[in-house]
């Protein structure tokens, strides 16, 4: 990581979190169940059945968490807002209490010259409107819009950077899909409508943010993957061009103005629950786009398996994370080369980038996580390429501030820049965490000096 040269002097550095990866607190303060407490209670659904019940302790240890930010020396910090705290009813009331806490983390922050980022929907759908169909049902996205305006309207004064959605991919495709994530459905027709009406929720979420708060810069966090055919046969080519309809134009097209790709509209044969007026609502103007970058994908024909008919397969001699993710950096600048020339996004964020490996913690507590920091800095050094090139970057997340709940992979899959003993709570800034805040007290050494 030598170009620090290549990062503009506003440059945004920041770390990431989700709500249920790390509050715990699940009934503190007129908090509803979500999905993911449904899910993760179910048996067998998360590794070593873990659940999000008490996480990372972060509802009751955030000033502490502030000041581990601090010592980072990181300038942001994006987290969510969980809904269920704020509405639990899914609809209807705001809960003072459930909303008091982002208040108090908001000002927290601010004390600590730390810019909230912050979004709102990571995944907790309040399991009510899940009985009622969740994002099957277009309610769903109404009751989203309303939620979203009055978190704005409190919060708005002070927050300025919001996303509306963290992935919506995983929700709809992961979730009603595949039924790896909560809510579990495995069912082609809800996942299209679930990914339909997630659309129409961000879009009508942004009008309700702006609606509260004038000056408010909102975006969408997607997570893209470069995709590459395995070999130059046709079929190869043609799985490869489904696969990027189904991980990355799916998600970006519409949002950006282009409607629903229609060779996929074709492959996926269900019909869109469309009204008049919704894809230019879809469509509304965003401030900037969040880019969350994990792997690329180099993919077969599998005309036998299910959509998009497309196998991931691994190069040999691929470098590999824990999750089994290749370590490709390359494809992040490719990634966000396209988003500037193909699609013309004039701002974007990386809201999360990461590695989780299985660190080992000294006698003298130290972690010394040489993979986690070689992956942090060849990320950064692709951002720097990109940058170079024209890119509109204007920030970069680090996935993630601490281990927190991986989601279906429970606390087994670490990807903090810091430790955390979950026997204890202690956090443990990590050799990464460590070189991440050398690397930001650098750039703004750089700053100062082209200031001068
Ligand atoms: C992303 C999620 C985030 C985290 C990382 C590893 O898909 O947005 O919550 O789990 O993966």
């Amino acid at each position: 990581m030598n170009d620090l040269n290549a990062f503009p002097a506003d440059f945004t550095w920041g770390v990431a979190t989700a709500a249920y990866q790390i509050e715990g607190a699940v009934a503190e303060d007129g908090r509803s169940p979500s999905i993911w407490d449904t899910f993760s209670h179910t048996p067998g659904k998360v590794a070593n059945g873990d659940t999000g019940d008490e996480a990372c302790d972060h509802y009751h240890r955030w000033p502490e968490d502030i000041a581990l930010m601090r010592r980072l020396g990181v300038g942001a910090y994006r987290f969510s807002i969980a809904w269920p705290r704020v509405v639990p009813g899914g609809a209807g009331p705001v809960n003072r209490a459930g909303l008091a806490f982002y208040d108090r983390l908001t000002d927290g922050l601010l004390e600590a010259g730390i810019t909230p980022f912050a979004t709102l929907y990571h995944w907790d759908l309040p399991q009510v409107l899940q009985d009622r169909g969740g994002w099957t049902s277009r309610e769903t996205a109404e009751h989203f819009a309303a939620y979203a305006g009055a978190v704005a309207e409190r919060l708005g004064d002070r927050i300025k950077d919001w996303a509306t959605l963290n992935e919506p991919l995983c929700s709809a495709w992961i979730g009603h899909l595949e039924g790896r994530m909560a809510p579990g459905l495995t069912d082609l027709a809800s996942a299209v409508r679930a990914s339909y009406h997630l659309h129409l929720g961000h879009g009508l979420a942004v009008q309700a943010v702006r609606a509260a708060s004038a000056d408010a810069r909102v975006g969408i966090v997607n997570n893209l993957s470069p995709i590459e055919p395995a070999t130059e046969r046709a079929e190869d080519i043609a799985a490869a061009r489904r696969a990027d309809g189904h991980t990355n134009r799916w998600w970006l097209d519409p949002v950006l103005g282009r409607g629903y790709p229609e060779d996929m509209l074709d492959l996926y044969g269900v019909k869109l629950p469309e009204r008049p007026g919704d894809l230019d609502t879809i469509a509304a103007p965003l401030d900037w786009l969040g880019l969350n970058y994990y792997f690329r994908q180099i993919v077969t024909a599998d005309p036998h398996g299910s959509v998009p008919y497309a196998k991931q397969v691994l190069p040999p001699g691929a470098r590999l994370t824990a999750m089994d993710w290749e370590v490709h950096a390359d494809g992040l600048e490719q990634l966000l080369m396209r988003l500037t020339d193909e699609y013309g996004v004039a701002r974007i964020h990386i809201t999360e980038n990461g590695s989780a490996y299985r660190d080992t913690v000294r006698a003298d507590g130290a972690v010394d996580d040489r993979e986690r920091t070689r992956y942090l800095e060849e990320h950064l050094a692709a951002c720097a390429r990109a940058l170079r090139r024209g890119a509109p970057l204007a920030g970069y997340f680090a996935w993630s501030l601490m281990d927190n709940f991986e989601w279906a992979y429970g606390y087994d899959k670490r990807f903090g820049l810091v430790h955390v003993d979950y026997a204890t709570q202690k956090r443990t800034v990590k050799g990464s965490g460590h070189r991440y805040a050398d690397i930001i007290r650098a750039a703004a050494g750089h700053r100062s000096r082209r200031a001068a």
